[in-house]
């Protein structure tokens, strides 16, 4: 054990969970603040305290003030996009003032800790900009699950220049892996998996031409990580503590399934349905700075990320799996 102390929110959920596990082994003492809404009991590694409770809650700021935490790495959110648009205000709610309670919460303590946000970098700087982007590029976030992480990032921001609050933003790409929600919106790997174990056919809609960055779970870990212990440039706009976490590589969806097929051994057959209106068109993000900054760089290429992923949804399917 380092001595050192960690809040993970969110941390019984997909990514949080993997970076609890390894904040664990970094030798941290990690305490997991989680509703359940979407996480699950069963991805709470054993070496951690677990606390339910929501982080939008006067008791998350008790516990923040109280905990002596070194780092707070804050995944706790609401993360379905056509959820955000439906119910913009619930979205907001979670996403913004949830983020301002851990951030506020901080302030009170009057401790060093720093707070490592997951923000998006799929849902950050819209169709305008020619993908790879950069963190400098103009944002044009299309939903308000976007608005509501660019709020945040401004909250953190505002926190880290006039109060001198240590904050750090992680702008994520499409993150896949063990443990992804199969039936959600998100997590297009996840699903295609589902479809592949159920020997169904996997949707692709429109043309199949749409891209997305996919970067796996353990190197978005590890990013986390590094964001945790890294001697970071002073405050300064919105950009100056923020970094991209992806892998540079535009995947369309088409290329996607027929790698899913390559990486499995196994069929992928593909239906065809309508284009879904409002949907990104491309999307992937540069990780110069991540790497120079962070010392950071994805180690998983997409073959062995497929096929890793693929294995984990197929033993949890298999007879007399514990989950
Ligand atoms: N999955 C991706 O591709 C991706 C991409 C960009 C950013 N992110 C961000 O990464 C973070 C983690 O996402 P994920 O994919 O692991 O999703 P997830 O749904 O698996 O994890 C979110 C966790 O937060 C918990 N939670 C939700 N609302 C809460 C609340 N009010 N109080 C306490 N806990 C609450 C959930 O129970 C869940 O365990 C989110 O902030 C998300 O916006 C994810």
């Amino acid at each position: 054990m380092s001595g050192l102390r960690a809040l993970v929110t969110g941390g019984a959920g997909f990514i949080g969970s993997h970076v609890a596990e390894l904040l664990i082994a970094d030798g941290y003492a990690v305490t997991i603040l989680d509703n359940l809404s979407s996480g699950r009991n069963d991805n709470i590694p054993a070496a951690a305290t677990f606390v339910l409770g929501d982080v939008t809650t006067p008791d998350a700021g008790t516990l923040i003030r109280e905990g002596q935490f070194d780092v707070i790495t804050h995944l706790a959110a609401q993360i379905d996009v056509r959820r955000s648009v439906a119910d913009p205000i619930a979205d907001a709610t979670i996403n913004v003032l949830g983020t301002l309670r851990v951030v506020e919460a901080v302030r009170a303590s009057g401790r060093a800790t720093r707070v490592v946000f997951a923000s998006t970098g799929g849902a950050l700087y819209g169709d305008f900009a020619t993908p790879p982007n950069a963190e400098t590029v103009p944002k044009d976030p299309e939903s308000p699950y976007g608005i509501a992480k660019l709020s945040a990032e401004y909250y953190l921001t505002y926190a880290a220049r006039l109060h001198g609050v240590d904050t750090v933003a992680l702008r994520f790409a499409n993150v896949y892996g063990p443990r992804q929600d199969p039936h959600g919106e998100a997590g297009v790997v996840a699903i295609f998996c589902g479809r592949v174990l159920d020997g169904r056919a996997v949707t692709i809609f429109g043309d199949g031409r749409q891209t997305r960055d996919y970067v796996f779970v353990t190197d978005v870990a590890r990013a986390n990580v590094a964001a945790a212990r890294a001697k970071l440039p002073p405050p300064g706009r919105l950009d100056a503590r923020a970094f991209n976490v992806g892998t540079g590589i535009e995947t369309s969806v088409t290329a996607l399934a027929a790698a899913l097929g390559t990486a499995t051994r196994r069929p992928v057959p593909v239906e065809h349905a309508p284009a879904r209106p409002g949907e990104q068109l491309r999307s992937s993000v540069t990780i110069d700075k991540a790497s120079a900054v962070l010392g950071w760089q994805p180690r998983t290429g997409l073959a062995e990320g497929l096929a890793k992923t693929y294995s984990w949804f197929a033993e949890r399917r298999a007879p007399g799996a514990a989950h």
